[in-house]
């Protein structure tokens, strides 16, 4: 139900903290991944050492550790999962978040993000009732923070009414509806990816050095804003979106049958770098060393275009088609020219010259061609990349 997405959950300091292991592992059974965080009072009533080795990840609690800036810098942690959980979200948290403080590394993550939040209040109930928490409460709401409980019942304290922290099956219940009921809910988007191999012989092929990681990144932020995603991805070894109906082909041809059995839907994005040749006559045997005494020869056709063939679909095309153009150089001449050329709506541009360490990379710098703009990104992950897009989709589609 949560397979193959990233919830960063951050523990407050409370007694409801122990229920958090639970939490965990109720999610990792959904098939999420776990990335905790901890406040240092957290820390005074479960383990990191617990939190870690339930999570199967490392806990981040500080703002200012170097070693954790290095490997992912705060702001990237932020924007690194598909949902947040505070849990147990404390008075003095939600306080935190009400005032947009960043005085350590729980709250500046959660005055950082652009993810979805969801929290789970704990606390007394005198201070849960406190006038101060109900007005942040109504922030927070306002603010668009999504809550789960508090329950009522007996607390820690000996005090009975409303404060305990929501049991973790109810807490995953209410983060599963936030993923499922995104503002793209109902859309169908099918995304290709990754390489083709187009074969020579049975044992050799031509390739390209895509490695379909920022394909899988699309997958994954636009199934976390409630999409239906069909993924149609040439040969990974990038671990797939596992949300997503999962298609895999080898060849250009297959690639083209694939997509097209998948029409009509509503958005197409084609990331995958498909080979624009094959060869002509595949050999049924291998090819010996010794069997041609010159150089051997091999004569290529042109593959189907599968993006200017569904962009040009006279009939049920989708209403937004997305390409992309790799360039190494003239970047914008070529790809406004490839955008009329093909005929699709946007066009992600990206510089995959050698130096820029694009190609196979954890990072792009896309600049967005349409008709009307021509809007350049910064350079970022292509999991922020991702989320960007899925952001610019959502409100094309408002
Ligand atoms: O022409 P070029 O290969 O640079 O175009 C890149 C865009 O076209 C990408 O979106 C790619 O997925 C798509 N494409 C395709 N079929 C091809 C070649 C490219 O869908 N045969």
């Amino acid at each position: 139900m949560l397979n193959g997405r990233r919830i960063l959950l951050i523990i407050g300091g409370g007694i409801a903290a122990y229920k958090s292991l639970q939490l965990i592992r109720e999610l990792q059974k959904k098939g999420a991944e776990v990335l905790p965080v901890m406040t240092k009072s957290a820390a005074e009533f479960v383990t990191p050492l617990s939190v870690s080795a339930l999570s199967k990840n490392k806990v981040f609690s500080d703002l200012f550790d170097l070693n954790d800036e290095a490997e992912m810098g705060h702001i990237e942690l932020s924007r690194s999962s598909d949902l947040i959980i505070v849990a147990p979200a404390t008075a003095n948290l939600m306080a935190k978040m009400a005032f947009g403080l960043a005085t350590d590394l729980p709250s500046t993550l959660l005055l950082a993000t652009d993810t979805p939040v969801l929290i789970a209040p704990a606390m007394n109930v005198r201070m849960w009732e406190h006038p101060a928490t109900q007005n942040n409460c109504k922030t927070l709401i306002n603010n668009g923070v999504h809550f789960s409980g508090p329950d009522e019942g007996d607390m820690a304290c000996g005090e009975f009414g409303f404060g305990r922290m929501s049991e973790p099956e109810i807490i995953v219940k209410a983060a599963s509806d936030i993923l499922f009921n995104g503002p793209l809910k109902g859309k169908h988007i099918v995304i290709t990816s990754g390489p083709t191999h187009e074969p020579i012989d049975p044992v050799r092929y031509i390739a390209n050095r895509s490695s379909g990681h920022q394909g899988c990144e699309i997958a994954n932020a636009l199934t976390s804003l409630g999409a239906k995603v069909t993924f149609i991805t040439g040969p990974s070894n990038y671990k797939f979106p596992e949300s997503c109906e999962i298609v895999t082909v080898e060849t250009a041809i297959e690639m083209l049958d694939a997509v097209e059995a998948n029409m009509p839907c509503d958005i197409a994005i084609f990331s995958a770098a498909v080979s624009d040749w094959r060869v002509e006559k595949k050999n049924t045997n291998k090819i010996k060393k010794n069997q041609s005494k010159d150089v051997l020869k091999i004569n290529f056709i042109e593959n189907p275009d599968i993006l200017k063939t569904i962009s040009k679909m006279k009939m049920n095309r989708p209403k937004l088609v997305i390409g992309f153009a790799a360039e190494t150089n003239n970047l914008i001449e070529n790809a406004t020219e490839k955008r009329i050329r093909k005929g699709c709506d946007w066009i992600l541009l990206n510089d995959v010259s050698p130096g820029t360490g694009i190609m196979g990379g954890n990072e792009n710098h896309i600049t967005l061609i349409s008709a009307d703009e021509i809007q350049e990104w910064p350079r970022m992950s292509k999991t922020a990349v991702a989320k960007k897009l899925g952001q610019k989709i959502v409100d094309y589609s408002k």
